[in-house]
This record gives C-alpha cells, structure tokens and sequence, in this order.
C-alpha cells in the first residue's frame, strides 16, 4: 500500500488488512445504509466561503472544554472491539491520541479494559457508558472508570435496541451460526495473515474487558448483538440521568441527540453536553446527517450546555464546517478505526496529523485564526 494521506486511503488499508467480519463491522450501518451515506453527502454539500488578505501566519486551534485542554477540538469516539483491529487496540488509539494532545473514550465494549488503557498513558481517558441491565454491575463499572481518573462520562442514549445491520448478521457477528459458519471465519482470517499474528494470536485475550464479569455469553465477538440485545437495558428514561448523577461526579455528555425537543429535556436534567449523533448510521437508517441535524439543536440549547457532533467527519475541512454551524468539538469515529485497522497506533497518529494540517488549511483558506471564532460567517449563506 502506498502511503495513506486520507481517511480514504486508511478505509483501503484497513480494508485488505482485516477479515472481513471485522471491517465490516466497522464499515457498515444499519438497514440500507442511507443515513451513513447522509453523513458523508451532507458535508460535501456545505460550502465553505474563501476569504483571502488575512493575516494567517498564526491560528490557535486549542480549546479548554469540560475544564480539560484539547490541542485542537477533536476527540476519538467511542469504538467498539477496537482490539480487535490491531493488537491491544484501545491502548494503541488512546497513546496516539495522548501524543495528539486530545481525549480519547474509552467504549464501555472495548476489548481493553478501563485499567489497562488508563495504565498504558499519562492522561486518563474519557469513559463511555451503554447501560446494562444489571444496575450493581453499572455502579461498579462507573466507579472503575472514577478510580482511573476518567475526566468525563459519555452516556450513549441512542441503543436501545440495536439497529439491524445487515453485514454483521450475514457475517454472523448476529448469531454467532454453527461450527461450520465458525471454522468458515476461521479459515477466511487465514487470507489475512499480518492481522492473524497481530491481533488473533498476540493479541489476545480477545474478550470484552469492562464486561466480562457483567453477565454470562459476553466472551468473544461471535454472538456480539445477540448478547447486546440480552443486556442492554432498554427500559432507560430521562429519570434514569439521575441515576447516573448519583454515581458519577463529573461532567455528562448525553451521545445519541438528534432532536431539539430531546436537546431541551436534557438540559433540564443539567447534562454537562450533549452530542448529537446518530451513531454513524448504525441505529436508525432514515434519518438525517448529524451536521443536519446540529444547527436547530445548537439553536434550542442557546450556550446551556456544550455541543459536540459526530457522523461523517472523514477531514479537517468536514471539522471547520461543524465548527461553523455551531459544534464546541467534533469526535471522529470510523476515522480512527480505519487507520488503528489498517496501520496500528502509528496509523492514527499519522490520521491525526493530517486532521490537524486539513484544518489548518481551512482555517487559513476562510481567513479564520482561531477555532474559538469559528462561526456561520465561514459558509457561504443558505447553507445546509
Ligand atoms: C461505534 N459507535 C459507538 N458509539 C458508542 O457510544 N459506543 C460504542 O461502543 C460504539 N461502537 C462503535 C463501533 C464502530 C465500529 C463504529 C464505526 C461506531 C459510534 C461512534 O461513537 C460514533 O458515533 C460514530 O462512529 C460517528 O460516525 P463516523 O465518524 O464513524 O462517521
């Protein structure tokens, strides 16, 4: 492979890397997949307004959120079985993100637990919380993630149920399937023989740390959803956010946010941020991108709580356009996991660099100096 310089050029590496079960599961969304391809069509669409004669020798591009410093206002979102994608995944991303100087979240679906990420770098990474049914294993979790120092919870808010994805349930990622669909996907990682050294023998072990002691069947990634459907709670209501005050401290950031009115209910349960998310098209296909969805729900928050999206950010110049329709921050999802897929750690360091450069060159290309400015005044008028 000749050397990666987009997000795009990582998707392929990743692509020829990874058994097929595995990209795909990164790769994919939900149903037809038309909300995934609406988070990337709907940033192509937002022009960007080129200004020139200002004097752009010196952009600021950092940002204090949450009472924590971002070298730039980006962080990794959370991922699922990301050591899965390169050996000991989670603890590989989050050193890249450390040298990166911005947070990465830690899945409550990682395959490296909370102590062994928080004991691979300096600063503690962020915990994102899916609530399980069983409530005693919650309060036990959350307090893990406050032993590490966790600096801020992000509660994914938007599975419920999990969103059908076709790809994971013909690659039987769904029901893990018989012995024979089990030695057909043991067979097919013989095609992949770089990850098959990496991560299917010195990666191991392969199972979910933050939930292995949770509840039975959450060994392996056969049988993924089949144990997310058994074990995510789906009777969660705004009461619920109380709940979580009770046992966390620090700052709440509510992921899965698509509409105003829902933007609104949160702020009166005192949420610390809200993102707007619509899971990278993995959960509810038909609705719209993200970035569609930002601009009314920045509008109904008015500056009570900070607002970060995610969904389709593939550059630094998809990054200035959030900034500009309202975002305090942006967290890459499939960006990270296609670049720890098809190049490791490094490979996300190597993403984060161009990130950084792209939105540098978008800010100096709109004649904005500091990432603090950004606004609608950086987009040509009438859009989205
Ligand atoms: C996710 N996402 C996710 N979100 C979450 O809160 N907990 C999780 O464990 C996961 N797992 C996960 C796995 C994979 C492979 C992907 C691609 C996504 C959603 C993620 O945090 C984020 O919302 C989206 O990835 C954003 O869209 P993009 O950047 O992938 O387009």
């Amino acid at each position: 492979m000749t050397r990666a310089v987009s997000v795009s050029d990582w998707r392929e590496a990743a692509r020829r890397r990874l058994p097929r079960v595995i990209f795909d599961y990164i790769d994919g969304g939900a149903y037809g997949e038309v909300s995934l391809r609406r988070n990337l069509e709907a940033f192509e669409a937002i022009q960007l307004r080129q200004r020139v004669m200002v004097d752009v020798s010196r952009l600021k591009l950092t940002k204090v959120l949450f009472g924590q410093p971002f070298a730039m206002p980006l962080m990794l979102a959370p991922v699922g079985m990301a050591g899965m994608y390169a050996r000991r995944g989670e603890v590989q991303a989050a050193r890249a993100a450390e040298k990166a100087g911005i947070p990465f979240i830690l899945s409550t679906v990682s395959i490296c637990d909370i102590e062994e990420t928080r004991a691979a770098v300096t600063a503690p990474p962020w915990f994102q919380l899916y609530m399980l049914k069983d409530r005693g294993y919650m309060v036990a979790l959350l307090e893990r993630a406050r032993a590490a120092g966790a600096p801020g919870l992000i509660f994914t808010v938007d599975l419920p149920v999990p969103g059908a994805r076709y790809r994971d349930a013909r690659n039987g990622l769904v029901r893990g399937g018989g012995l024979a669909d089990r030695m057909a996907r043991a067979v097919a990682t013989l095609r992949h023989p770089a990850w098959l050294w990496d991560v299917g023998l010195r990666g191991r072990p392969h199972t979910f740390g933050n939930v292995l002691g949770a509840v039975s069947g959450a060994r392996g990634i056969a049988d993924f959803w089949t144990w997310v459907a058994a074990n995510f709670d789906p009777s969660v209501t705004w009461a619920d956010i109380d709940w979580v005050r009770r046992h966390w401290d620090g700052p709440i950031l509510l992921k899965g946010v698509m509409d105003a009115q829902d933007a609104r209910r949160a702020l009166d349960t005192g949420v610390e941020g809200i993102v707007v998310s619509n899971h990278g098209g993995r959960q509810l296909d038909g609705v719209p991108a993200s970035i569609q969805a930002l601009p009314a729900i920045v509008e109904a928050v008015d500056g009570r709580a900070r607002v970060l999206m995610d969904g389709g950010v593939r550059s630094g110049l998809d990054v200035l356009k959030a900034l500009a329709l309202g975002a305090d921050a942006v967290m890459l999802g499939r960006a990270w996991a296609f670049a720890l897929g098809g190049g490791g750690g490094e490979g996300v360091s190597a993403m984060l660099g161009v990130m950084r450069r792209e939105l540098m060159v978008a800010m100096a290309l709109t004649g904005c100096v500091d990432v603090e400015a950004a606004g609608p005044s950086l987009l040509v008028a009438g859009e989205p």
